[in-house]
């Protein structure tokens, strides 16, 4: 017995603890093996044009891909279903049948490759806006950058389109609050929330809230 316990420990906890100390990856973040990395790597040669070899995008015509608190935010199942749908009414067209599943999942990995930071615990607590003052906001505050529709590029601006059924149905209030309250790292979406030093339109909790409701009241 003495002399089976060390061996086994050193069997199971080692690598169990290598593992744990290693992944900064939620579970619905699955990081893929470095096969399919590979692989993905390749694939995403046909999506580079648009998002950037490494990801970076392009302003005005394809978002970033490589953000970290993003990445760190949407889970896998958000990558695949995008790419696998595209967004209607976008360049993003789907690639479920040009590109098979095999495909796709690994370029899911081959983003999430670029996840050098720890998956976020979201805030996914029920909404506590108003809906008449988020149409209000949105008006005001994203419409010059995202399309009074929120149509985003398609309209000849900034922004993604955030008004986009097939957006908001992946997109949980989670990520659009993160995005919201810290913006999107390395991209000229700022935070919004009170007491941020960049932006004058400065949203409490509540004002965040009440946008969300709204874009989702009225999702095309
Ligand atoms: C012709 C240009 C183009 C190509 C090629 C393209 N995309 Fe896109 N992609 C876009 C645009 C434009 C959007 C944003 C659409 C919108 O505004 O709603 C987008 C959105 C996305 C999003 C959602 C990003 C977000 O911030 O919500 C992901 C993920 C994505 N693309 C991955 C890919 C992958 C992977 C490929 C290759 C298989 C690819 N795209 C090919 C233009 C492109
Ligand atoms: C100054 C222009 C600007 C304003 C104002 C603005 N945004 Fe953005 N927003 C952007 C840009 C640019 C991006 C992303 C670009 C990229 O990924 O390359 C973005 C990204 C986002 C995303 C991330 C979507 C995704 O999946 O990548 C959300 C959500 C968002 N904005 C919501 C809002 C909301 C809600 C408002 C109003 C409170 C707002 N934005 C105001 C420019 C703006």
């Amino acid at each position: 017995m003495h002399r089976f316990l060390p061996s086994f420990a050193i069997l199971v906890l080692i690598p169990a603890l290598a593992f744990a100390a290693k992944s900064i990856h939620r579970d619905d973040q699955a990081p893929g093996t470095p096969e399919q990395v590979a692989a993905g790597e390749k694939a995403y040669a046909v999506c580079a044009g648009c998002h950037g070899a490494d990801g970076s995008g392009v302003q005005g015509l394809a978002p970033r891909l490589n953000s970290q608190n993003w990445l760190a935010a949407v889970p896998n199942s958000f990558l695949a279903e995008t790419i696998r749908n595209g967004r209607p009414g976008s360049n993003m067209v789907p690639w479920d049948s040009g590109l098979g599943d095999d495909a796709i999942d690994n370029i899911v990995s081959f983003v999430r490759s670029w996840q050098i930071t720890k998956g976020l615990k979201l805030d996914e607590s029920p909404l506590k806006g108003d809906l008449a003052r988020g149409e209000e906001l949105f008006r005001d505050v994203c419409a010059d950058c995202h399309g009074i529709r929120g149509a985003g590029y398609a309209a000849g601006v900034d922004g993604i389109g955030i008004g986009r059924r097939a957006f908001l149905a992946l997109a949980s209030d989670g990520l659009l609050r993160e995005m919201m309250r810290r913006g999107k790292d390395e991209t000229p979406m700022e935070s919004f929330t009170k007491g941020s030093p960049v932006v004058i339109d400065d949203l409490t909790e509540k004002d965040v809230d009440s946008v969300i409701m709204h874009l989702r009241s009225k999702a095309w």
